[in-house]
């Protein structure tokens, strides 16, 4: 339950469909299931099941596997931390749209009310210039939230997700309904589902597929690994992994609808093409969930702050799983008291979040999404498939898994493991990698690049070895 409560958040309702959106509409439903299968459901199988037999966080898990690994789990503790501290500013975002729903504030031109008046975005890229007061108040209070939650323990996260898991479904139904029935959604629903095969040729949209699916699906993060470990071992994990994804998938292809029928909907109010509407991606749900609910027919302002106070109880279950992974490796190697460790990792992300709350923070939220789900997710994901199919064995991890499984997995699993996974994903990296250089992100300044890019996920290799050199229990 607490896993659906991770695997479900902003990566379903912010994340996934402005993602789609720039990597050519409908086309990316392919390489998005791809993903799921050939990566995502096997990894998370990996995940569950370290995590179940180690009944470490994710560092003492790899450890255990081999002395040399511990690495591997810092690596990916470190990737959830940048993400954390980037997902706390869209919580941010979040808080305040929850008190401009009740106004409906944003009038007409929602997407010019996000741009100006809720981020006061006037940097140029690589700008910083203040932080506006309501932004850094969210921020402030999510992480707030965040402390006191885990510094006393996550266990009972999981019950309270699973109540309000169903409730984005619910929510979201009734604004597609408002959507679909809108002049326009017709085209932005066609733009969604129609396949336009010759993105599929590009690696970066592969790329950014994985980068989606172990976004989602919460891998690569130490998350699964840590909530693994607090089950006894012998728990069932191929069936929860199925029901883990599907479940956020459905969520995710759900709000897909929702948003592109919305966006058909603005793009023939603005008379543009539904690829044109939105300048900037990353605030797409911020743009198109306003405009659909000043469009309810019906005590707009409740269904707005309901559908805002959702979202930020689903990212809320995704943060604490976030950081917990962070304080529960901090906590496994140097045995530190769990609130001080807590107070560590809540306030380092916090000084990190000031950036991206900045007037120029847009574009750096948009570098370090970027770089830390395509980069260093899915390259965390093939250090992890690599170690764990290699050097603990597919076919012993197989066995394992279906001593404790209801569903057993078959030789294809092992297969997908060893040679499928590894395969794309290194080839999706290396391409993507190759392609970076040639045409740079955005055309931003390089140096924004480097700095709010490639520092970080460089960064965080280093700072796992450093990590792993250090000396703690055992
Ligand atoms: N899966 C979460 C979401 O979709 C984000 C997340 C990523 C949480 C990685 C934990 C680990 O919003």
């Amino acid at each position: 339950m607490a896993a659906i409560g991770s695997a479900v958040g902003l990566g379903n309702i912010w994340r996934f469909p402005y993602v789609a959106y720039e990597n050519g509409g409908g086309a990316f439903l392919i390489p998005y299931f791809v993903a799921m299968f050939t990566a995502g459901i096997p990894l998370m199988m990996l995940e569950y099941g370290l995590g179940i037999k180690m009944q470490r966080s994710a560092p003492a898990s790899f450890a255990k596997v081999d002395k040399r690994f511990e690495w591997v789990g810092w690596w990916a503790v470190i990737v959830a931390f940048l993400l954390v501290a980037y997902y706390a500013v869209i919580m941010a975002w979040c808080w305040n749209y929850l008190f401009y729903s009740a106004t409906l504030a944003w009038g007409s031109d929602t997407h010019g009310f996000f741009h100006h008046q809720v981020l006061q975005l006037n940097q140029p890229p690589g700008g910083l210039g203040g932080i506006p007061g309501y932004i850094l108040l969210g921020l402030a209070l999510t992480w707030v939230c965040v402390f006191f939650t885990i510094s006393r323990g996550v266990r009972q996260m999981g019950r309270v997700a699973m109540w309000i898991v169903p409730l984005p479904f619910i929510l979201l139904a009734v604004l597609a309904a408002r959507g679909l029935t809108l002049p326009g959604a017709i085209e932005g629903i066609s733009y969604y589902l129609e396949p336009n095969f010759s993105q599929l040729l590009s690696p970066q949209v592969w790329l950014a597929a994985y980068g989606q699916v172990f976004f989602s699906l919460s891998l690569a993060t130490g998350v699964m690994i840590t909530y693994a470990s607090y089950l006894p071992h012998d728990s069932e994990v191929t069936n929860n992994a199925f029901i883990t994804s599907f479940a956020d998938t459905g969520i995710s292809f759900f709000a897909g609808f929702t948003i592109f029928s919305i966006l058909g909907y603005l793009a023939q109010a603005t008379g543009v093409e539904v690829a044109e509407v939105a300048t900037s991606g990353i605030g797409l749900a911020f743009v198109t969930i306003p405009a659909a609910i000043s469009k309810l027919p019906l005590a707009a302002p409740l269904f707005g702050m309901l559908f805002f106070l959702t979202l930020l109880m689903l990212s809320f279950t995704s943060a604490f799983s976030l950081v917990e992974s962070c304080v529960s490796s901090l906590v496994d190697k140097w045995q530190i008291s769990r609130r001080k460790a807590t107070l560590v990792v809540t306030s380092l992300a916090f000084l990190v979040g000031l950036v991206y709350s900045s007037r120029g923070g847009l574009y750096w939220l948009g570098i370090a999404d970027h770089w830390v789900s395509n980069y260093g997710l899915v390259a965390v994901g093939l250090v992890e498939a690599v170690v764990l199919a290699y050097f603990f064995g597919a076919s012993p991890f197989r066995t394992f898994l279906n001593s404790v499984s209801e569903i057993r997995v078959g030789g294809w699993w092992e297969i997908m493991v060893k040679f499928i996974a590894p395969s794309i994903l290194g080839l999706s990296l290396g391409l993507s990698l190759y392609r970076e250089f040639q045409q740079p992100y955005s055309e931003y300044p390089i140096w924004c690049l480097v700095v709010g890019g490639w520092l970080m996920v460089v960064g965080a290799i280093i700072l796992a070895f450093i990590f792993q050199r250090v000396g703690g229990r055992e």
